[in-house]
């Protein structure tokens, strides 16, 4: 006997729109039950979608392949968006150059939604946001339609929380948060969720709540991971290990979470959503100085890693002018190739004006833009090894798993900066070693 839930919704059809890393495993999450229709601008994406091509690591060709044309139908014609019972909203929400929100992707994804809105539909953001938004700016140009929220089309906002790569947390196990615009509205989408999620779902009272939910753990991350960022610097000064003291804080069994430090925050979300809330709290006369603050420290992350390394060089003797120096890992988190916002790449462009030669080694990413310049990333970790340094900035599994304290001490590298504490220190000989935040001289 089919359950309550596939009752409820069988015969529904779900509209997403903006198919990127959040939008496309979403697609492929409701295609296992529903017809979907994924709409994005992006006319490049849905030809190499259409073709069964998929541009993102968490979603294989074949799982692609698996829905397209049976229950998966990828588009540019918002007009294939007017049969959908509920349309999921994951365009991106990026900041400008003063970091102030960019709400332009939303806005224009909700005048296309706005465009073909239907009685009955459930309209649901889940991109990331300051609070106010889907009540404050999306419902106006919804209603623009001659419908009303509440009355003839409803209102949710949804957080999305996975994170790309990561094997263990999928969209299928990780809870989820909904706040609709009544109860009734927050049960359907709840229920709609739950029917291809295994994790919880939980209900909050209302949209706000929920906007606010999602910025709150990213503000979280952010200001955690600016705190070690600063402790690692002032312990080093102390001659304190940081990656000892977080083993040992690490044993309390209550009150305390790990955070590590490195080359500072990148990404589509820890540098960028926090700013989202500040903008919110001035409205209102609020100052986030915990999230500017926060912010200051993390970007000067790279600077720091640059400064290491070059100390490092010049007490192994070298001259910064004639030097070259390796990146390792340029992708803004481990086993992934996206480098938005990496802060590897502020890393080899603060390098870039002191020594002769940057380079880098990411099996993951074969080029990137440094300075407005493409360069292209050394074709093997023996290429990158032919250097005077190497920075280890990202911690990719294969990197430990290569045996990378033999490589360099079979290399002319003669100064080594890990970043990330993913060498054994015991094991690298003749050479100036440093680890960021270990505490010890060089
Ligand atoms: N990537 C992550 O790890 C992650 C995790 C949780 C939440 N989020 C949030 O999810 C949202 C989406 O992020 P993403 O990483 O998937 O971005 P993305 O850039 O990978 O994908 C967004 C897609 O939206 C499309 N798009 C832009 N404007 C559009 C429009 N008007 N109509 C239709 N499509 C449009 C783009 O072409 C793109 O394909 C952001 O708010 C982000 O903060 C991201």
């Amino acid at each position: 006997m089919a359950s309550a839930i596939e009752k409820v919704h069988k015969g529904t059809t779900i509209g997403i729109v903006g198919v990127g890393y959040v939008g496309l495993p979403l697609a492929i999450c409701f295609s296992e039950k529903y017809k979907v229709i994924g709409y994005d601008t992006s006319t490049k994406k849905i030809e190499s979608l259409k073709k069964g091509t998929s541009y993102i690591d968490d979603v294989t060709d074949d799982t692609l392949k698996r829905h397209l044309g049976i229950r998966f139908f990828p588009t540019s014609d918002d007009e294939e968006l007017k049969d959908c019972d509920y349309i999921m909203i994951a365009v991106p929400t990026p900041i400008d150059k003063d970091r102030k929100p960019d709400l332009g992707p939303v806005i224009n994804a909700t005048k296309t939604i706005s465009g073909i809105l239907q009685r009955g539909q459930t309209i649901i953001l889940e991109s990331t946001t300051y609070p106010g938004t889907v009540e404050e700016i999306m419902k106006p140009i919804l209603e623009k339609s001659g419908l009303r929220a509440g009355i003839d089309f409803f209102l949710a906002y949804s957080p999305e929380r996975i994170d790309p790569g990561n094997k263990k947390n999928t969209i299928y196990n990780t809870p989820k948060i909904v706040g609709g615009i009544d109860e009734k509205t927050t049960q359907n989408v709840k229920d709609i969720y739950q029917s291809v999620i295994s994790a919880p779902i939980m209900a909050v009272s209302n949209i706000r709540t929920a906007e606010a939910t999602k910025i709150f753990e990213n503000v979280f991350r952010a200001v955690n991971i600016a705190l070690v960022n600063e402790l690692s610097i002032i312990f080093d000064n102390m001659g304190i290990n940081i990656w000892e003291v977080l083993d040992a804080a690490s044993t309390k069994p209550m009150g305390f979470m790990a955070h590590y430090p490195g080359v500072g925050v990148g990404g589509h979300c820890i540098p960028v959503d926090p700013y989202y809330l500040s903008y919110k709290a001035k409205k209102i006369g609020h100052t986030t100085r915990f999230i500017e603050l926060a912010g200051e420290i993390n970007h000067y992350m790279p600077i720091h890693a640059a400064y290491l390394a070059m100390d490092a060089m010049i007490k192994a003797g070298l001259e910064l002018e004639n030097s070259s120096v390796s990146v390792l890992g340029v992708s803004y988190k481990p086993n992934t190739n996206d480098t938005r916002d990496s802060p590897s790449i502020s890393l080899l462009e603060q390098l870039s004006e002191n020594v002769r030669e940057t380079r880098y080694f990411d099996p993951f990413v074969p080029n990137l833009t440094i300075n407005m310049k493409e360069l292209i990333g050394c074709p093997s970790i023996e290429e990158a090894l032919d250097s005077d340094c190497i920075i280890l900035a990202v911690p990719h599994d294969i990197f430990k798993e290569i045996g990378l304290e033999e490589k360099i001490n079979k290399s002319r590298i003669k100064a080594v900066v890990d970043c990330k504490n993913m060498l054994d220190k015991k094991r690298i000989q003749n050479i100036v070693y440093k680890c960021l935040g270990d505490g010890d001289k060089i």
